[in-house]
Order: C-alpha cells, then structure tokens, then sequence
C-alpha cells in the first residue's frame, strides 16, 4: 500500500506537482484543468473530514493527486477495515465501495458514479451460488472479491487476485467452488494442483475446483500473439499480467500478480521495457513512478467502469454527499463473514 504523496497544497503546487509528475504523459493544458478540480477536492476532503481510496487503475491526474491511499483491491479492503474517517469516498468500482461498506457500516462510504460497475460482478447472482451449493453440498466456496455484498453472503471465504491461491491452500480441503471469474480460477487450480469441472459435471471426489464462466471484459481480450508481437518488435519486452487474463497468457508472461504486485514487479525489475497486461491507465501510472522505464500498454482495451471514474464526478460527490452505498443488514453479517475470513487468512 503506497500512501499517496501529495499533500494539499495550494492550486499551484499541485498543478506544479502534477506536471512534474505526469510530464509526457498527460498532455499539459489538461493538467491545468484538473489540477483547479484536485486541488478543490483535497481542501473539501480536509473540511468534511474524509478519506480517499484510489484503485491502481485510476487515471493519473486523478491517482497522483487526490487519493490517501491507493493500491489493489486486497490493500484497500484493509485500508477500509481500519479507517476513522467520517466518509469514505473509493474512486474504484461499485463492488469496493461496497466491500469498504461492509467492513464499516458506521460510515459514510461514497462512489463518484453510480455506474461503476464490474463485468465478473455481474456473471454471478446469489441464487446461483445457492444452487451450486446444493449440487456440490459440503465443497467450500471461495468468491472472488469482484462480486455484490449478496453474492459474498453465500460463500464461507473471498479472496483477491493477490491471495487467492493462499486461501485455497489453506482451506484444506481436496475440493472447492471457486466463483466467478474462469480465468482466475483455472490460474489458481494449475498453481494449486485442482481439476476444473464446470457445474452441472459430475465431480471426481477429489482435487475438484468447480468454476464459473464469469469474464472481465478487459482481461479475456489479451491474446498470446499480443506477447509474440511485443516480443519480435521489442525482444527486450518483460511481460507481466494480471491472473485474470487466460491460463495461456499467464503462462506466456514473465509475471503475473495483483495490480499492486505487478507494479512493485516493475519498480524492483532491472530491465527497461515492459508489456503490461492490464488496465490502460495502471500503465502510465507505473510509466510516472518509473521514468527511465518503458511501458507498451495496451490502451484499446479499457475498463469502462474504472473509467466512469473522473476527478469532476469526485468533486460533485463530495460536495453532494453523493452516491451512498447502502447495504442490507443480514446480507453485510454474511457477507462480512467471507471477508474477515479473508483477512485472517491472508
Ligand atoms: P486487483 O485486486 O489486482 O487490484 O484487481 C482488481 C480488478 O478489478 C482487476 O481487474
Ligand atoms: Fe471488473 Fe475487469 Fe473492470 Fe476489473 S478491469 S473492474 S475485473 S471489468
């Protein structure tokens, strides 16, 4: 978990801050717009007493000047559990605001835009999860972290793409329901040793991870000829890639982890170029914090929910109070469950 580096300054400090920082990278005349709107949100933050978290795909003006804390889905979730702030603003997706909910009813949680969503939060409902329950009775299930409070109140243990084969492990059990993401899942039953069977197959009694067909949208279209072509155009390329890209892009990486361990893999990396197989914007984030490293990303293939994310929304929030997550009382105890379970374990 990095915390964020810029203190509230005044306008012009962070607008020098951020051209310094995202020099080449955000072209200037954008730089002075945004930062009048981040250095707006920073003094409201202080005056409403709240605290920002910002996911790693966040765009850069955004991610280097308003967030406290920024990092993956795993380090922010923890971040959440702890915080004593009176409002939590997550500039990520709806199914992170809703964790930061869950683990702290007592606060105000806020989302810039109430359409952030997920695709692999939309491939699964609680009653899907009920029903594989009662095919599978007595099989563990472990839930993605990228899914709704309802869907998490149906599973005995989350994980996050940097634990996920930890918390299989430790659950010690030959068979498990992993939801929903296939990618993921196929990615920790070859590093944990499982056979995949989808639902409705009969199960071998052993070693069985029962998946789900679940995709996100971003990941899925990264293909192995994307890695061959960097790797004949630039033979220095390093690849790195995030677990919920294929099983065959995974293997064809030289490294593949949250976002958070993909970015410390780059900053702790000795080579120069690097192909990173993620969210567009984590690229030109990673290209701010590494400037005598190169960073070819992919940027046709965006995540549309991380981008209904802007600092004007994140300014109109704060002001507004605007949008408050609510979560059912049952469905937070269940679902707080599978997350404490989490973090013990991980
Ligand atoms: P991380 O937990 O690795 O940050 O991933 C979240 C996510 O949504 C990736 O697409
Ligand atoms: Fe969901 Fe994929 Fe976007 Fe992450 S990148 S929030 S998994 S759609």
């Amino acid at each position: 978990m990095t915390p964020h580096i810029l203190e509230a300054g005044t306008a012009v400090e962070t607008r020098e801050y951020l051209q310094k920082k995202l020099d080449g990278i955000v072209p200037e005349s954008e730089l002075f717009i945004k930062a009048e709107i981040a250095y707006e949100i920073n003094r409201l933050k202080k005056e409403k007493n709240a605290v920002i978290l910002g996911h790693n795909y966040m765009e850069p003006a955004l991610f280097y000047s308003i967030p406290d804390h920024v990092g993956d889905s795993l380090g922010l979730a923890r971040i959440a559990a702890e915080s004593h702030a009176d409002r939590i603003v997550f500039c990520g997706v709806r199914f992170m605001a809703e964790t930061a909910k869950i683990l702290n009813p007592d606060r105000m949680v806020l989302l810039p835009a109430e359409v952030a969503g997920c695709s692999l939060a939309a491939s699964i409902t609680a009653q899907d999860v009920r029903d594989l329950k009662e095919r599978y009775p007595g099989v563990p299930v472990v839930t993605y972290i990228n899914t709704y409070a309802d869907v998490k109140a149906e599973t005995d243990v989350c994980c996050t793409s940097s634990n996920a084969s930890d918390i299989v492990r430790k659950l010690d059990s030959d068979s498990v329901i992993c939801l929903p993401d296939e990618f993921l899942a196929k990615n920790i039953a070859r590093e944990t040793g499982k056979n995949v069977i989808y639902p409705g197959s009969e199960p071998t009694g052993k070693d069985d991870m029962v998946i789900w067909d679940g995709r996100c949208e971003v990941h899925e279209k990264f293909t192995v000829d994307d890695i061959r072509n960097a790797r004949k155009q630039f033979p220095d390329t390093v690849v790195v890639a995030h677990p919920e890209c294929t099983p065959d892009v995974v293997q064809a990486s030289d490294f593949s982890g949250s976002t958070t361990a993909m970015t410390k893999f780059v900053r702790e990396s000795d080579a120069k170029r690097f192909l990173v197989l993620t969210e567009c914007a984590m690229g030109d984030n990673i290209a701010a914090e590494n400037p005598d490293k190169e960073m070819l990303r992919m940027c046709s293939v965006r995540c549309p929910h991380m981008n209904e994310i802007t600092l004007e929304d994140t300014l109109r929030c704060l002001r507004e109070d605007i949008y408050q997550i609510e979560v059912d009382e049952e469905v937070r105890l269940k679902a707080k469950g599978s997350l404490d379970r989490m973090l013990e374990m991980s």
